[in-house]
């Protein structure tokens, strides 16, 4: 166990937001060259969902709402917002701010954070250090993504795997050491930057009508090589979790993927000796929706009843970067 203090950060709220509309397989079959059948079994999509009025800051909101509205309580309670999320509204300010404004938490402070795919497992665990530290009462983590306002619609190889979501947890004390955030192992390796990555926008390539031109603004991905060190990151990093926590595959109630393909969770799940019954999965209803992934999966399965006090969590996840990393967390409500 790697926190020894007397404070441990649990979960005590979900919120989550994903648009009305929906991109099906077959709105895809229209725009370029696929078909549901390869979508599907080479990915495991069958829908997503596209905001389209509006931002990532209105995914965070309207998720934040939901969680407030759930535990009945007010923004003014929250001392600390930190959204994870690679689609800011703008560079600056931090999205972190503008759903501040929008839910009137007149006492918090807050930052984005950037880590992509892993973006919610750092925020995560940023958020957990935080009620650690004893300073902060109540963390609001978020993952956010309106990944369809950074994805070039007449790239068949990116197109049909990105979604726009908002998710939520609340993070809150407690002194009892079997519940909460237990361990977390995180990695970066920027050598990863030329297989993922948004060139455009940003201080190497400001924009000019030449970046626009190029569809520097877009995701670039080369899907194979992310697919194979994906594979090899998640699985590793989620066994070696298990390991350094004397963790059997019987002890853990659910794996909690990233849901970027289907083929990668699976991957991952066989490393681990988890049957696909213990992993949590809603890729085929919204693709990938990046920093949002997995809260939307934390909020769905507990809403549903599949998840209880005392279970055993094992949260995973690989993005751009490269970033990857692994949570064991006991669910405590
Ligand atoms: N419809 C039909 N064919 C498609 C297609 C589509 N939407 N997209 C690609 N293809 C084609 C390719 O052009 C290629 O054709 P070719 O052999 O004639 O060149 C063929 O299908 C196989 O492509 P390949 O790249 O080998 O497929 P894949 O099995 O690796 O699957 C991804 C492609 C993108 C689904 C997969 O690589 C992947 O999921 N990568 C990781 C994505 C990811 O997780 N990113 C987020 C960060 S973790």
């Amino acid at each position: 166990m790697e926190n020894n203090g007397k404070i441990r950060a649990i979960v005590t709220g979900v919120g989550m937001y994903v648009p009305d509309k929906i991109l099906d397989n077959a709105f895809f079959e229209k725009i370029v060259d696929t078909n549901d059948e390869w979508i599907r079994t080479r990915t495991g999509i069958r829908e997503r969902r596209m905001l389209e009025n509006g931002a990532t800051s209105d995914l965070a909101t309207k998720a934040a709402e939901d969680l407030l509205k759930s535990k009945n309580m007010s923004a003014d309670e929250i001392d600390v917002i930190i959204v994870a999320t690679v689609t800011p509204n703008m560079f600056f300010p931090a999205t972190a701010c503008l759903v501040q404004d929008n839910i009137g938490a007149k006492n918090a402070w807050g930052f984005d954070l950037s880590a992509a795919c892993s973006g919610f497992l750092f925020a995560f665990q940023t958020g957990c250090s935080l009620i650690e530290s004893g300073k902060y009462k109540k963390v609001m983590v978020i993952g956010a993504d309106k990944m369809t306002s950074i994805t070039d619609y007449t790239d068949r190889n990116n197109c049909i795997l990105f979604g726009d979501a908002g998710a939520a947890v609340l993070l809150e004390p407690t002194e009892d050491q079997n519940l909460g955030m237990q361990d977390s192992l995180l990695k970066i390796d920027g050598s990863g930057k030329e297989a993922l990555n948004m060139k455009g926008g940003g201080s190497l390539n400001p924009p000019t009508h030449e970046t626009v031109d190029n569809k520097l603004h877009y995701i670039f991905q080369d899907g194979k090589a992310v697919f194979k060190v994906a594979v090899k990151g998640m699985a590793d990093i989620s066994y070696e979790i298990m390991q350094k926590n004397k963790l059997t595959s019987e002890d853990i109630s659910y794996l909690v993927p990233h849901q970027a393909n289907l083929r990668i969770i699976s991957a991952t799940a066989d490393r681990m000796g988890i049957s696909q019954d213990k992993v949590m999965i809603n890729i085929e209803r919204y693709g990938n929706t990046t920093a949002a992934t997995i809260p939307l999966c934390l909020v769905e399965y507990y809403r549903n009843g599949k998840i209880k006090k005392g279970d055993k969590l094992i949260l995973s996840a690989f993005g751009a970067g490269y970033t990857w990393g692994a949570i064991y967390l006991v669910w405590a409500i």
